[in-house]
């Protein structure tokens, strides 16, 4: 007989509650993110145990909204690590030049910075007019942020280094205009942009692509469903082209480990083989 801890039963049961009633499917994700995120939201509530927390979801869906932010973790930059861009540009864009057109899917793409990242990019090398790029995430309140393209005041010093260190071509400054506290991305830059409502766990394929970006959203999920949506990335991807991961992240342990060559093995930069 396994006798397992209360409070893990009590998120599996929390977890199963989720997915049966909203569709949204955290079984797989890693416990110690989860559990993190419950306690955390336990807190501020002021409940005593998880339990609690299950019949709130199913009968409040202002806190079962709550919950679903908790869960998803939007933190995000642009051009997030520089040199993983500076390796895009100098590894990647010479594949991508040999397509007639060509599609990119940044999958967990949460407030959008980093679509707006590659249409910079894309722009700079003279790829954006032949450019789709299909920006999805789960979560629609970071998804409508992203569709907006309106970033605060605050992070763009940062951000403009972070570009400069990726070898970035021409002076941030002319890709937004300010406005108060505010920055708009330009509208030249959301123009091949495709915003999507996408659930990496319960969706499936939507486009062949010739680059994938999936970059710190596989750390949050268990081993098997990792390899789930390397499969839905290996069915996505045409052969010969390219998926990049999050420094934490890696094909290691993957059933797909094979199916691929790494162009970059410190900036987790992998070709699909033909
Ligand atoms: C930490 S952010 C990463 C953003 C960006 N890729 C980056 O590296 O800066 C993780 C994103 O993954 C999204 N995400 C988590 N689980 C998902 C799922 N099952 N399907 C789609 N997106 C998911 C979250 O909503 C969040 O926006």
């Amino acid at each position: 007989m396994i006798h397992k801890d209360t409070s893990d039963i009590e998120i599996s049961l929390l977890l199963e509650a989720i997915f049966q009633k909203y569709g949204y499917d955290f079984r797989q994700y890693s416990q110690a993110h989860i559990r993190r995120r419950l306690m955390n939201r336990m807190k501020m509530t002021g409940f005593e145990y998880i339990s609690q927390m299950q019949s709130e979801v199913l009968n409040d869906e202002l806190f079962a909204s709550k919950l679903l932010q908790d869960l998803s973790i939007t933190v995000t930059e642009m051009f997030r690590d520089p040199a993983f861009y500076k390796s895009l540009r100098e590894k990647v864009i010479p594949i991508l030049k040999t397509y007639p057109f060509i599609k990119i899917w940044h999958a967990g793409c949460a407030t959008g910075e980093e679509a707006y990242s590659m249409a910079i990019l894309l722009q700079e090398e003279g790829l954006y007019d032949r450019t789709t790029i299909y920006a999805t995430d789960f979560n629609q309140l970071a998804l409508n942020q992203a569709k907006e393209g309106i970033f605060s005041n605050k992070m763009i010093k940062e951000y403009s280094v972070n570009y400069q260190l990726s070898g970035g071509k021409d002076s941030f400054s002319s890709y937004y205009t300010s406005n108060y506290d505010n920055v708009i991305m330009n509208q030249s830059l959301k123009k091949n942009i495709v915003w999507a409502n996408h659930n990496l766990v319960t969706d499936s394929v939507f486009a062949e692509v010739n680059l994938i970006l999936c970059r710190n959203v596989l750390i949050y999920f268990d081993k098997d469903l990792q390899n789930k949506v390397q499969e839905l990335f290996n069915n996505s991807l045409i052969n010969g082209g390219v998926l990049c991961l999050g420094s934490k992240e890696s094909l290691c342990y993957t059933d797909f480990q094979e199916e691929y060559i790494e162009l970059d093995k410190y900036q987790r930069i992998y070709k699909k083989r033909y």
